[in-house]
């Protein structure tokens, strides 16, 4: 069952959900637990990261008992690389934080060995005790994190070849779709389904379609963001272009 919420705006989306988010490290604070959250790149989760840099810089909110993971990194681009997603967590959300940067879990999209990475990245949120909040956005194939279709409810951290419709979309931060990777690691839909909360953004009309098919059709591989309907605490947040098709 998924739950959907209406924001006004990107910023009214964006204060709603940080808003959260301090709640439950605040709370995890005083009963001395870190928060594990689980962290999605993309143009959408942009103005939420500002917010919590915001809520740090003006409101103290302290990040040093966070453990983050991220979802995916693009496959061949290393940390330093413009367009890999570690330059783009430590540009628009880590370096204006707290957070110890050993607290910080991206892939290595540089590993020389796959499997066994994203086998340790599986036993790294285990250690922490799970992820209590996972933030997504959805693609339009339905993709989750990098889990295009078809990718199976029992899936898990993998290397994955992205659907051309994705590199399309994903060129804009390229400037080349030559340039794009043909390829990423991924958390998988059932590390994603394990989360304690899940929170999923979409804004505007070109993810109406994607988000009536994740919300309305029956779960399947062929559009791996149906799986979240099996999810117990999953809240799509809105607009009200991207809730147009519902
Ligand atoms: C990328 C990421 C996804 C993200 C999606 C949507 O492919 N791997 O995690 O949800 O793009 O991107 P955007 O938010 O820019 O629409």
């Amino acid at each position: 069952m998924i739950a959907t919420r209406l924001h006004p705006d990107k910023q009214a989306a964006a204060q709603a959900i940080a808003r959260e988010i301090a709640d439950l490290i605040e709370i995890r604070s005083k009963s001395g637990k870190p928060t594990v959250l689980g962290l999605a790149t993309g143009s959408t989760p942009l103005p939420l990261y500002g917010e919590l840099i915001r809520l740090h810089r003006e409101e103290k909110l302290s990040f040093r008992a966070v453990i983050t993971f991220n979802l995916d990194e693009y496959e061949g681009l290393g940390p330093t690389h413009p367009q890999s997603y570690r330059s783009f967590m430590e540009e628009n959300l880590f370096r204006h934080l707290d957070i110890p940067k050993a607290n910080i879990h991206i892939p290595d999209g540089l590993t020389s060995d796959a499997a066994k990475h994203c086998a340790d990245y599986e036993a790294a949120i285990h250690a922490a005790g799970g992820i209590d909040l996972q933030l997504l956005g959805i693609g339009r194939t339905g993709h989750i994190g990098f889990n295009e279709p078809p990718s199976a409810a029992d899936s898990r951290t993998r290397r994955v070849h992205l659907d051309e419709l994705t590199r399309r979309d994903n060129s804009a931060f390229f400037g080349d779709l030559a340039q794009v990777p043909h390829g990423a690691l991924t958390m998988g839909v059932a590390t994603i389904l394990e989360a304690r909360r899940v929170e999923l953004i979409a804004f505007g009309e070109a993810k109406a379609d994607i988000v009536r098919r994740a919300m309305k059709e029956t779960p399947s591989a062929g559009c791996p963001a149906t799986w979240l309907q099996q999810h117990p605490r999953c809240t799509f947040h809105l607009d009200a272009a991207a809730a147009k098709a519902l």
